[in-house]
C-alpha cells in the first residue's frame, strides 16, 4: 500500500527515523554505563516497546496501571510506574507482579503506608523508588524538608522494598537556553546523588537513581551518580524538541498525514484538527508559533524535502479543521496532501487506534496503539 492509498488524517510513524532514535539513545546509555528504560508514554505500543528492549533497554516505564497491564499482557517483564499510584490499585497491581518486576514511586506517608499494608495483606513486597522535586513542583520530596526522615520511614516500612530515588525535571520544557538545559540536568543528578550520600552515611543503601526527560537526555547521560535514563519522547520526537534543540527535524518519526479540504484568501483548511493535532502548543528555546510544522514538497514521502514550509502557519484549530493562515502564495489546493510534525508527539498517539508504518511512501506496517486511553 502506498501512503496515497490512506485516507487522511492519518498518524505515521517513518520507520527508518524510529529505529535511528531507538539506536541513537540505546547507545548515548550504554557508552554512559546507565540502563535505558523508555517511557512508553510517547508510542503506547507493545511492538514499539519490543524494539526499545531488542535494542537493549532493560524494561519499559509506564505511567497508569491500564498502561501496564496492556504491555505485561504483551509479555513486557520489567515495568516501573514513575506516577504516585494510589494504593487503592493493589487488587490490579498484584497480579501483575506475577508475570513481571513492578516498580512505582512513592512521596507521601500515607501511600506508601497504604501500599505497605497492601503488601504485607497479600504475603508480596513491592519495588518503591522515592519521588524527589527536582524544581518541577509536580510530585515528589522536597529535598530541602527533611528528607532523610520519609526515607528512614519508607525503608523501615515491611512490605516494601526501598529501591533508590527517581525524578523528572519537566520544567526542562521551559527552560530558556541550551546552557539552562545543562545546569538542570546537573543540578538534578547532584541532588539526587546528594541525598543518596545522605542515606548511605544513616546505614540506607540506595541502589538506584532514575532521571528521565527527553530535552535533558543529552545532558544527563554522563552524569555521576545517574543509573537509568527515562525518556519517553525520543522514539518519535516532535516540533517541541526541535525548538528545544533535543532532536533536529530529520529525526522526527512521527508525522501526521492531512489533505488540504478548503482553501480561500489567505488561508487553506487541513482536515486534521484539534481531534488529531491537541490543543497542544510548543514549548522551546527557538519560538515555534501554532500547532504544528507543515512540511514543504509535495510528494508523500519525506525523502524529498525536510523543510518546514514557512509560508505555512497553522493558527486555529476546530476539532476537524486546522486553518493555516498563507504568507504570501501556495501552491497547495484542495485535494492536495501534506505532512504535518505536531507539536507534541505523546498526546497525537493517544487519539488514534492505530499508527501507519511507513518507509518513504509505502506503508509498511499498521501498528495497534494498543495502550491508548488507558488512563485509569
Ligand atoms: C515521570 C516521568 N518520567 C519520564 C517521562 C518522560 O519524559 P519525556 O517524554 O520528556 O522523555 C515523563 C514524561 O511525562 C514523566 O512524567
Amino acid at each position: 500500500m502506498l501512503l496515497s492509498d490512506l485516507p487522511t488524517p492519518q498518524v505515521l510513524i517513518d520507520h527508518t527515523r524510529a529505529m535511528n532514535n531507538i539506536a541513537r539513545v540505546q547507545a548515548l546509555a550504554t557508552a554512559a554505563g546507565v540502563r535505558l528504560r523508555p517511557h512508553a508514554k510517547t508510542h503506547k505500543s507493545p511492538i514499539v516497546a519490543r524494539w526499545q528492549i531488542d535494542a537493549g533497554a532493560v524494561g519499559i516505564a509506564c505511567a497508569k496501571v491500564g498502561e501496564a497491564e496492556v504491555f505485561v499482557n504483551a509479555g513486557v517483564t520489567d515495568i516501573r510506574l514513575p506516577y504516585p499510584v494510589n494504593p487503592s490499585n493493589a487488587s490490579r497491581l498484584i497480579p501483575l507482579m506475577d508475570r513481571s518486576a513492578i516498580s512505582i514511586i512513592v512521596d507521601h506517608l500515607d501511600v506508601v503506608r497504604g501500599w505497605s499494608d497492601a503488601m504485607r495483606r497479600a504475603g508480596r513486597t513491592l519495588d518503591v523508588l522515592i519521588k524527589v522535586d527536582v524544581g518541577f513542583h509536580r510530585c515528589g520530596i522536597d529535598p530541602n524538608a527533611d528528607p532523610l526522615a520519609f526515607i528512614q520511614a519508607v525503608a523501615a516500612l515491611p512490605g516494601v522494598r526501598l529501591r533508590g530515588l527517581l525524578s523528572h525535571a519537566g520544567h526542562s520544557y521551559h527552560a530558556a537556553s541550551e546552557d539552562e538545559l545543562r545546569t538542570i540536568a546537573r543540578q538534578e543528578a547532584e541532588t539526587l546523588a546528594g541525598l543518596r550520600a545522605r542515606a548511605a552515611r544513616s546505614g540506607i543503601a540506595l541502589d538506584e537513581i532514575s532521571v528521565g526527560a527527553t530535552p535533558t537526555l543529552r545532558f544527563s547521560a554522563g552524569q555521576s551518580g545517574v543509573t537509568e535514563l527515562r525518556p519517553g519522547n525520543y522514539v518519535y520526537f516532535d516540533r517541541t524538541q526541535v525548538a528545544l534543540g533535543a532532536a533536529s527535524l530529520d529525526d522526527c518519526a512521527l508525522t501526521v498525514l492531512a489533505t488540504v479540504v478548503a482553501k480561500h484568501e489567505g488561508r487553506i483548511i487541513l482536515d486534521c484538527g484539534s481531534k488529531t493535532l491537541t490543543n497542544d502548543l510548543a514549548r522551546g528555546i527557538t519560538p515555534a508559533t501554532g500547532y504544528g510544522a507543515v512540511l514543504a514538497g509535495d510528494k508523500d514521502d519525506l525523502d524529498y524535502a525536510r523543510e518546514i514550509d514557512e509560508t505555512l502557519t497553522i493558527e486555529r484549530l476546530s476539532e476537524e479543521h486546522a486553518t493555516v493562515r498563507v504568507t504570501g502564495e501556495t501552491r497547495l489546493k484542495p485535494g492536495d496532501r501534506v505532512r504535518v510534525v505536531p507539536n507534541h508527539s505523546c498526546v497525537v498517539s493517544n487519539l488514534v487506534d492505530v499508527v501507519r508504518l511507513v518507509d518513504g511512501d509505502r506503508v509498511i506496517d499498521t501498528l495497534p496503539v494498543a495502550a491508548r486511553g488507558r488512563i485509569q
